[in-house]
């Protein structure tokens, strides 16, 4: 069994927007109503909008690979890149996805090392995310790697609103 990751180009755009599409979608479609499931997948795994996330230096997406096969992704944001304002220290934790046959195999683990890896390397005092309150199993994940639950906000699917709570984990 071998694990790697790789940083995303503009090359892998066809590629990450499949793997963005695919988890997302096994990942909320049992909780979801396929009409908000399609506007979300349409409007945020679009061609034109990856592409200006790609583009974005303050962002960073990953691939990791199960014995070379790519079965997760991850996107960090430093800066004005963060979906809320949380300062200069802040790194926020945006996606981390792992294909449902990959998951328990510790890549999500290996994902949340590189990100803290690159958190320390750029000084970043905390490492934050928004998780849905639904999501039970991302939020099982980040309580056993150290988030703690700080606060909640707004977030749209489709058309219904959904809360999202705030976890955070504090760097020493
Ligand atoms: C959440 C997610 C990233 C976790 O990744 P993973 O590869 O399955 O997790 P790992 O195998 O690296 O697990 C790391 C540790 O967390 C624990 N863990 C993982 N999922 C867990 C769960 N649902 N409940 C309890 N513990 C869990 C593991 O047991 C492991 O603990 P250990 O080190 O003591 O063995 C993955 O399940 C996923 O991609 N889910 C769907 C997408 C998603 O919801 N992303 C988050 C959106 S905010």
């Amino acid at each position: 069994m071998t694990i790697n990751i790789k940083k995303c180009t503009i090359k892998d755009l066809r590629i990450l927007q499949e793997i963005c599409y695919e988890t997302f979608d096994e990942t909320f479609k049992d909780q979801n109503s396929p009409e908000n499931m399609k506007t979300y997948l349409e409007r945020a795994f679009n061609l034109k909008q990856l592409k200006k996330e790609l583009s974005n230096i303050s962002s960073q997406f990953f691939f990791v690979y199960y014995n070379d096969e790519v079965a997760g992704y991850l996107k960090v944001n430093t800066d004005d890149a963060q979906s809320e304002k949380k300062g200069d220290e802040a790194l926020e934790l945006e996606r981390i996805y792992i294909k449902n046959k990959f998951q328990r195999h510790g890549l999500g683990k290996y994902l949340l090392d590189k990100t803290m890896e690159i958190a320390m390397k750029n000084n970043k005092k905390e490492i934050w995310l928004g998780v849905w309150e639904k999501n039970e199993n991302a939020i099982a994940f980040y309580k056993k790697v150290g988030f703690v639950h700080t606060g909640a906000h707004s977030f749209y699917m489709g058309d219904e609103e959904q809360i999202d709570f705030i976890m955070m984990k504090t760097l020493k």
